[in-house]
């Protein structure tokens, strides 16, 4: 699959159709990229005006091509495109680049004109990127191809660049090459009418060049198959993204908790944490991740130690360490002793060590040196503002020589108040330190590098399979109930059979339809119980008055079955279930992103999930490490490890029900819409109790 990509990334011959004679024209741009870029293979300039361009001859037409071309470059007027589309067919050309705009972006003709275009490329085989793009580029020393109307060739590096906006991809090539920052590729990916950022993170995932993915994503054409391919490929290499569109405005009318919950743009973070994709949540934080990932190690850990000669910049950037989940830990009494060996008696030996204004590189270079060799961090963080006194470069060749036969520890820099660019070589290089400009800069870059080190560590996630599970027996209850009343809620009685149908432990109890029923229930379970309505249309059962507690007697409950039927018309029944006496209240819930599938909710009952909103998604389905995560991963997690007298919970028996739940939602396509609420995890060893339930079914294609 990823192989019938290497035309257009290893073409030994291109044909670039289009080439204008005017080099002010977007294919006279071009014409001039792969030359001034320095392309290593073949070049045929099409135009059927012209004899010579560029000191090649031009040709006519794709068909009067005297030797093979692996590429395409397509920028003819989109009248035109489908014509040299047939050319490449007839000439074996099996890779397109399309540049011409016009398609589905600007309304119904051009998206039919696309769906052609696709349809032509597909039934030709050849593999196609764009239409409405910017082109691409590789900096491979043996190809060099810049085919893309932007004048820049940025530095050969690691890092691929994949941009579902042209714009900003010529933003990212302009500043990757005013960064330094080495690349290995670059594509502008325009409508993907066939390639898409998924085939590209594919191939780039075994591309020799390539050590790091940037990508700007604008949609998920396929999210599943990001997930598939983004878990994969992560393991391996970091991939950084920057997502546009977080809010999605009007989110349709909810029914459940979960729905209401499930704001715009859970499902994204959730599908990068999932996969181990690291979100930067801007184009300047793409780049100040990708400076670091390029050049330094992953921490080991998450303690850090802040190195500066000012006060103030230091603590700022403590503060963004520890909002980021970093540690800043107390120096051991030997380092603290060691470094007030050497340094003024007003410095401070403790974390951040501050060296005081007065500090000389070998203040720098000896403090670096004691704590990386301390054992007691993983990274460390310089911040040097340096007032004219000293130039920073002597300052971070001292830290530089203060790291030599140290352990690899993550080095990020702050060069504060830093009018000239520093020369090359100190600046943003590879294999060079990364400098940031404010001090709260670094320290957010090293938090996503040590979650990123954090997530490679832990096992890869398993998906479980329940063999005790019955899902032929699941899909009918709810096609049964779509057959006989159409999408909506199930009863009571087909949502038990449902979730029992997945071993999910319901609470005991039943459902009665006479006041004598439910009495013989509510002794089968024992005392107290609590009656609710049965009722597949009443959805807010407290609000209407159709739960009542703690009944003690036989007696009660009849009355209450009494009381019921007086105040509901045509009663489908009561459920009877014992009161619950311990156990902490947890929400389980499902509800369907129209362009993610099915998310996965989890939250603490009662005020926590509706007023506080605590909750955690996760793109369904689940894995066993994504279900231990979400019980631990609430602002109110505590409460379920035991707190100041509140017992702790059963956390593998809630990790079970989630699980459980997830396999349920995958084997039952018709389930749109699920909550679990309340839910009562038990003490350790107790399990939990699935005490309230509604699940909404819809009609699907399978
Ligand atoms: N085969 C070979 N050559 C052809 C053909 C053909 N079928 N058709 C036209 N040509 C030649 C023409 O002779 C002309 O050469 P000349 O300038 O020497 O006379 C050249 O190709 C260009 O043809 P024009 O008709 O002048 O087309 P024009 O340059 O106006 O537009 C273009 C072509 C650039 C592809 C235009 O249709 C287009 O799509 N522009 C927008 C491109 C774009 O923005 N893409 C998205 C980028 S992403 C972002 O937004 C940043």
């Amino acid at each position: 699959m990823s192989s019938s990509l290497r035309p257009f990334f290893q073409p030994e011959a291109i044909a670039l159709v289009g080439a204008s004679r005017d080099p002010a024209r977007i294919g006279g741009r071009l014409l001039q990229a792969v030359v001034e870029g320095g392309f290593r293979g073949v070049l045929y300039p099409i135009n059927p005006h012209a004899d010579v361009l560029a000191g090649r001859t031009a040709l006519p037409s794709l068909r009067q091509l005297p030797g093979p071309v692996d590429l395409a470059v397509i920028a003819v007027p989109r009248e035109g495109v489908l014509t040299v589309l047939d050319d490449c067919a007839a000439m074996g050309i099996r890779a397109a680049l399309v540049i011409t705009s016009g398609f589905a972006e600007v309304g119904e003709e051009g998206r039919r004109l696309q769906e052609q275009v696709a349809e032509k490329a597909r039934k030709a085989g050849i593999r196609l990127i764009g239409p409405n793009c910017l082109g691409l580029l590789t900096t491979d020393p043996e190809v060099c191809l810049n085919a893309s109307f932007v004048p820049i060739m940025p530095p050969s590096g690691t890092i691929a660049m994949s941009s579902e906006s042209g714009a900003i991809g010529l933003a990212l090539l302009v500043a990757a090459s005013r960064l330094g920052l080495g690349i290995s590729s670059c594509v502008s990916v325009g409508n993907r009418v066939d390639v898409s950022s998924n085939d590209l993170l594919e191939y780039w995932e075994t591309d020799p060049r390539t050590a790091i993915v940037l990508l700007y994503l604008e949609s998920f054409g396929n999210p599943r198959r990001f997930a598939r391919i983004a878990r994969r490929v992560a393991r391996r290499k970091p991939i950084v993204a920057v997502k546009a569109g977080r809010t999605r405005a009007g989110r349709r009318a909810a029914g459940s908790h979960t729905a209401a919950l499930a704001a715009n743009d859970v499902a994204v973070e959730a599908l990068f944490h999932q996969t181990g994709v690291i979100r930067a949540e801007t184009l300047e934080e793409l780049f100040d991740l990708a400076k670091a990932l390029a050049s330094q190690p992953l921490p080991d850990g998450k303690r850090v130690a802040v190195i500066t000669n000012a006060g103030g910049p230091a603590i700022l950037c403590a503060d963004a360490c520890e909002a980021g989940g970093l540690i800043l830990p107390e120096f051991s009494e030997a380092t603290k002793t060691t470094l007030r060996s050497f340094l003024p008696p007003s410095a401070s030996a403790g974390n951040p060590v501050d060296l005081i204004a007065s500090a000389t590189p070998e203040h720098f270079r000896q403090a670096v040196s004691v704590i990386a060799r301390s054992g007691e961090v993983d990274a460390l963080i310089i911040i040097y503002i340096s007032a004219g006194l000293i130039p920073p470069s002597l300052v971070l060749e001292a830290v530089r020589e203060g790291m030599k036969g140290t352990p690899s520890l993550t080095l990020l820099v702050c060069l504060m108040a830093q009018r000239e660019p520093l020369p090359p070589e100190d600046s943003f290089q590879e294999s060079s330190v990364p400098c940031y400009p404010y001090p709260e800069e670094p320290a957010r870059v090293l938090a996503k590098m040590a979650a990123h080190a954090e997530w490679l560590r832990l096992p890869p996630g398993v998906f479980p399979v329940f063999a005790d599970g019955d899902p032929a027996k699941a899909r009918e209850v709810c096609q049964q109930a779509l057959h006989s009343r159409g999408p909506g809620w199930l009863t009571t009685e087909e949502t038990r059979t449902l979730l029992d149908a997945f071993r999910l432990p319901t609470s005991p109890g039943g459902v009665a339809r006479t006041a004598k029923e439910a009495a013989t229930l509510a002794q089968a379970v024992g005392f107290p119980v609590a009656v609710k309505l049965a009722s597949h249309t009443i959805v807010h059962k407290t609000e209407v008055g159709g739960v009542i507690l703690n009944l003690t007697s036989a007696t009660e409950v009849e009355r209450a079955f009494e009381e019921m039927r007086s105040r509901f018309d045509s009663l489908e029944g009561v459920l009877v279930q014992p009161m619950m006496k311990d156990g902490t209240e947890v929400l389980v819930g499902m509800t369907l992103d129209p362009l993610f599938g099915p998310l996965i909710a989890f939250g603490l009952g009662g005020i926590h999930v509706e007023v506080l909103g605590d909750v955690c998604f996760r793109v369904n389905p689940l894995t066993g490490r994504d279900a231990a995560e979400m019980v631990r991963s609430l602002r109110g997690s505590r409460l379920l490890q035991g707190y100041r007298g509140h017992p702790p919970a059963d956390l593998s028996a809630l990790e079970q029900v989630l699980l459980r739940v997830s396999a349920l939602v995958e084997s039952v396509p018709e389930v749109s819409e699920m909550d679990l609420n309340p839910v009562f995890a038990l003490p350790p060893g107790q399990g939990c109790r699935i005490v309230d339930a509604r699940v909404r079914v819809t009609p699907t294609s399978t």
